[in-house]
């Protein structure tokens, strides 16, 4: 049996870090161990100009734990009112990594997304022209689209044209739930990737609906039928270099989940790596591991692989970890994978690991 990794240091290329005081709780969770990450624009009001990101940017860095290595890697969120040239500077000076495009209420704070797909059109043409990742919410909102179909519909009739009109651009399709968005990922050649979260490896839809109903597993997209878990694991595992690991994680207060309307999003940042390691192990394919966390997603983004490397470590005994964290928002509930965790990462400079 692995008893011990040693791993280039990963990245998030999905995480929500939210503002003020929530920030300041959960950015020591993705710092400890990731490099960098793709830092999601849905706050109120998003983050729709260079100036946004710039500032957004500043209160993140002003919020960093002493002695902490970790680049945000900053998105705009789209509108139909984005300025093609304020993306492609702002791209180009290397603020902004990304855009962010979010179907108008497909999700939390995706009020101000796009309603009318040829009203970015122009944007769309300028950002493959000049090279800018599309980062993409794939479902769509029609109320008359069942919601475990809207992943499935978003591909057929918004994603597979965008492509079509615009073959250069870059599309990373974000936190994937369904074999369809494999196949879909798989049947390309070149400009399409995706990202997958920590627990939509984990939970199916009978995690949140069987035997209660439980909020701490909705999310969106929210997670579907077993088969469609299967063809997930099996992508994160394959060695697919097309496949990579965006945690969305997504902190919410207590009180906002346990709710009569609760909101959509799992905490995942602290126990992403414990439980990503127990996945590939289950998988036999703790060798992958590396590849969908550290590698896959610098390749696709065309930035440079972290020089740094973290060590992981088997445990003889389950990692304990807190239920919650605090935070001066209100309490954020971990995710729970709901079986014990082994792996942990051990706390070492990555300069003393080699
Ligand atoms: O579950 C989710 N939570 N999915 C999203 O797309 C957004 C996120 C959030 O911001 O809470
Ligand atoms: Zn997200």
């Amino acid at each position: 049996m692995i008893r011990r990794l040693t791993l280039t240091r990963p990245d998030d290329w999905h995480l929500h870090l939210r503002d003020g005081a929530m920030l300041r709780a959960v950015l020591p969770e993705s710092a400890r161990h990731f490099a960098r990450a793709i830092v999601m624009p849905n706050l109120v009001p998003p983050v729709v100009t260079s100036a946004d990101a710039a500032a957004y940017r500043d209160r993140i860095l002003a919020a960093m734990p002493p002695g902490a290595d970790f680049t945000p890697l900053m998105t705009l969120y789209l509108t139909e009112e984005t300025d093609p040239a304020d993306v492609v500077d702002a791209h180009a000076s290397g603020l902004v990594t990304a855009v962010k495009l979010y179907p108008a209420g497909a999700t939390t704070n995706s009020a101000s997304g796009v309603r009318d797909f040829d009203r970015v059109r122009a944007v769309l043409e300028a950002m493959a022209q000049a090279g800018v990742p599309l980062c993409v919410h794939g479902e769509v909102t029609d109320p008359a689209v069942d919601i475990f179909d809207r992943e499935a519909v978003f591909i057929d009739t918004v994603l597979d044209p965008i492509r079509r009109a615009i073959p250069g651009l870059r599309v990373i399709m974000e936190h994937v739930t369904t074999a369809d968005a494999v196949a879909y990922v798989r049947s390309v050649d070149a400009g399409l990737a995706a990202t997958i979260t920590t627990h939509h490896l984990v939970i199916n839809r009978n995690h949140i609906l069987a035997g209660g109903i439980r909020p701490h597993y909705y999310c969106l997209p929210v997670a579907k039928r077993e088969t469609h878990r299967l063809a997930l694991r099996a992508a994160a595992t394959s060695g697919d270099a097309r496949f990579f690991l965006g945690t969305d994680s997504a902190p919410h207060t207590d009180d906002a989940k346990e709710s009569a309307c609760g909101c959509a999003g799992c905490f995942t940042a602290t126990n992403t790596l414990p439980i990503l390691a127990h996945v590939f192990e289950d998988e036999a394919a703790l060798d992958r591991l590396e590849g969908f966390v550290s590698r896959h997603g610098a390749g696709y983004y065309g930035l440079p692989v972290n020089a740094g490397r973290i060590a992981m470590v088997r445990g003889e005994t389950p990692l304990e970890l807190p239920a919650r964290l605090a935070t001066g928002a209100g309490s954020v509930t971990l995710f729970d994978p709901g079986f014990p965790l082994f792996w942990r990462v051990e706390d070492a400079p990555p300069s003393e690991v080699s």
